[in-house]
């Protein structure tokens, strides 16, 4: 018998919904060291393999939440309507979430990130959806509850809850009750991410798309989730172990051979552009005289960095358009 998303919602949320009251709560962007790309079920949207990520700091999503006489969505401060794409997600999340109770929500969501850094975010964007919802109606769930639901709304979602390294479990069981994601609890406070904008429009295929098409007709992406989740282990022995140079062959490795697995999708899909393979000839140049960094790419054109502190000012002397980010400063307040 297979469960179906609504059927998760009402089991977790049972006893737990009151009436909505106002709500606010916000959620850090990640960036995955170790890739999710592949769903083992889509409808309760599980993963091939278990992914790792490193959080933005106080780059993210602020999501505030009040009833409301009728259901009325404002993104970076614009109405959507009901039948734009992005806002028919959120709501049929909404939904899932408040199961038919008549409670109209006036939801107010912005990104705290700059939009020239390229990063517009579907995982701190749920995430802060489902703690602004745990709030609103008062349902007190556990972080890595709430983590599971998010799942629902965004893969990458499950691991916007905290701060630092999070690596989301694919998990074994049917019911995908064992799919959330957890903090692991080393800190590296040297630890630095730089943004490489290439474009920062829209993308062309949604990961969700680009997963299905991977998934369908990609003669390499056999080799994908046993390959992942061997990276995402040992990406996890790195952090443990504190090698950077180890860690960063991983995480570059990592990243290309998800990009090859689309590259090899019939027909192809590239979300990789002239400018990010020139990012990456440069950083390869760079290393190649001594520059310790690594780069990885999402479901975009734009290049990451990951270095240490050590190595920011020769970062920002070659990479002059690099947005840093300190992952582990988050004192000084919220995202
Ligand atoms: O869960 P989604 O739809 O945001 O997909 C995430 C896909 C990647 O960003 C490419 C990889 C990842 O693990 O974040």
């Amino acid at each position: 018998m297979t469960i179906n998303p609504r059927e998760i919602f009402a089991q977790r949320l049972a006893g737990r919904l009151n009436p909505p009251r106002a709500a606010e709560a916000r959620a850090p962007a990640n960036i995955a060291l170790a890739k999710y790309w592949g769903k083992r079920d889509k409808a309760l949207n599980l993963p091939m393999n278990s992914s790792l990520s490193i959080s933005l700091a106080r780059w993210g999503t602020r999501t505030r939440i009040a009833p409301s006489d009728r259901d009325q969505l404002h993104f970076n401060g614009q109405a959507l309507s009901t039948d734009d794409p992005a806002a028919k997600r959120i709501w049929e999340f909404v939904n899932l979430y408040r199961q038919g109770l008549e409670a109209p929500l006036a939801i107010e969501t912005d990104n705290t990130i700059p939009t020239a850094a390229g990063l517009a975010s579907s995982a701190s964007g749920f995430a802060a959806l489902t703690r602004a919802l745990d709030i609103a109606f008062a349902s007190n769930l556990a972080l890595e509850t709430l983590s599971e639901l998010a799942r629902f709304g965004s893969g990458s979602a499950t691991r916007s809850f905290w701060h630092g390294f999070v690596r989301w479990d694919r998990g074994a069981q049917a019911d995908g009750s064992d799919s959330f994601a957890r903090l692991l609890p080393q800190d590296w406070p040297e630890f630095r991410i730089a943004l490489l904008p290439v474009d920062t429009g829209p993308k062309a295929q949604s990961s969700r798309q680009g997963m299905g098409h991977t998934f369908k007709t990609s003669p390499l992406y056999t080799a994908w989730p046993d390959r992942a989740e061997a990276d995402c282990a040992e990406v996890q022995a790195q952090i443990k172990a504190r090698d950077f140079n180890a860690l960063g062959r991983v995480v570059e490795a990592n990243a290309l051979a998800m990009h090859a697995t689309m590259l090899a999708a019939r027909p192809a899909l590239s979300y990789l552009q002239p400018s990010s393979w020139s990012l990456l000839e440069r950083l390869w140049i760079a290393r190649s005289e001594g520059l310790e960094a690594y780069a990885t790419a999402d479901a975009g054109p734009n290049i990451k960095l990951i270095f240490l502190a050590e190595s920011q000012a020769d970062v920002l002397q070659r990479f002059s358009e690099a947005k840093v980010v300190a992952p582990f400063d988050v004192s000084g307040g919220n995202i």
